[in-house]
């Protein structure tokens, strides 16, 4: 049977010369392929500049300790995104508050968001769900900082501004599935030279004249030479990412079905394709049987994990989203055959 994976990384001779160069220099780990892939990232965000580090959970904790959060501080981030924020926000010790999602974008609700801001605030993280910009510029006007969680949303844009370029610090990931990838690997990218200091201070325990708690963070130079060479291909991933929703988007409307919402001030990526369905665990099961991976697009609520209720838009979202595959290396046949095995389970 031939099997259709949920995701796939798009790597090829380019990606395989690369890395292949790095592994004949000798020199492996953190260095010059480190610092060209930072400062290629941040000016592609258009700040003023980056830090890389081993993962995107890395990149939220070392953001949380430059804005010095810590115990007993709140962070206020959506329910419906996986657990590496609720981790990040543990490692500092603060407080995670969870706010709902809106119904039609599947970002953090500003309204809900507004209501769970507290004297004891001191950061919001805004992850733009599944390629699509959250309603950032409404977030960073409330005077809280903002973490930008841009681990879905690479060169998304909002009012024609690149994802990333709005919050005090801005965050990256590059595991395996992700956008572009290094199979692990994230980055913190942000304007204040500051706040990019202190990261890139913690990131790495070695050569220090004083004693405080750092981290071995770093990303190698192996890794990077993969970022660089996924990086200049991004203008192609995006497109094909771009090309493939177009095609579920006609199935949708064919079928006088909602396609994914995006707002007209928004470019979206496409990071993941999220229909509805009443039959989420039917479908599921069917493509099993068929061979092909559709998925929960957040395998379990946050408020889940708590053991909290006062979520009624994530709960929706939980209990009738599925996403579809959707990658650059997925073909036109492969696309008709995931419609063709979802479309009994769609939503009329
Ligand atoms: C929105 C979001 N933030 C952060 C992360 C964590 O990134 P990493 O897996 O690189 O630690 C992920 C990873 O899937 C994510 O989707």
């Amino acid at each position: 049977m031939q099997m259709i994976p949920h995701s796939r990384p798009t790597i090829d001779h380019e990606e395989v010369a690369a890395v292949t160069a790095v592994l004949e220099s000798g020199q492996l780990d953190q260095g010059e392929q480190v610092l060209d892939f930072e400062q290629s990232l941040a000016s592609l965000i258009g700040v003023g500049g980056a830090v890389a580090v081993s993962s995107g959970t890395a990149a939220l904790h070392l953001s949380l300790l430059a804005l010095e959060i810590g115990e007993g501080d709140e962070v206020v981030i959506p329910s419906f995104v996986c657990p590496a924020l609720l981790n990040a926000i543990r490692y500092v010790r603060a407080v995670p508050v969870l706010a709902d999602i809106d119904r039609e974008t599947f970002n953090i609700d500003v309204r809900d968001l507004k209501r769970r801001v507290t004297r004891k605030t001191k950061a919001v993280i805004v992850p733009h769900m599944f390629g699509l910009p959250a309603d950032i510029r409404e977030i960073v006007a409330f005077g809280v900082p903002v973490i930008e969680d841009c681990a879905q949303a690479l060169r998304s844009s909002y009012e024609g501004a690149p994802s990333g370029s709005f919050g005090a610090l801005s965050v990256f990931s590059f595991y395996a599935t992700k956008v572009i990838c290094t199979g692990e690997g994230g980055m913190v990218a942000a304007n204040n030279r500051q706040l990019l200091d202190r990261i890139r201070d913690l990131r790495d325990y070695d050569e220090k004249a004083d004693d405080r708690l750092r981290y071995n963070y770093k990303l190698t130079d192996l890794q990077a030479a993969l970022g660089l060479a996924q990086l200049r291909k991004l203008p192609a991933l995006i497109g094909r990412r771009r090309a493939l929703a177009r095609q579920y988007d006609e199935f949708l409307r064919e079928n006088l079905l909602p396609a994914p919402a995006c707002p007209p001030d928004r470019d979206h990526i496409y990071y993941r394709y999220v229909i509805r369905t009443k039959q989420v665990a039917e479908l599921l099961a069917a493509g099993g049987e068929a061979g092909i991976a559709y998925r929960r697009p957040v395998f379990k609520p946050l408020h889940h994990y708590l053991g909290i209720t006062g979520y009624p838009q994530t709960e929706a979202a939980f209990i009738e989203t599925v996403s579809l595959p959707i990658y650059p290396s997925l073909h036109d046949e492969e696309i008709k055959t995931i419609l063709q095995h979802a479309q009994p389970f769609l939503m009329r």
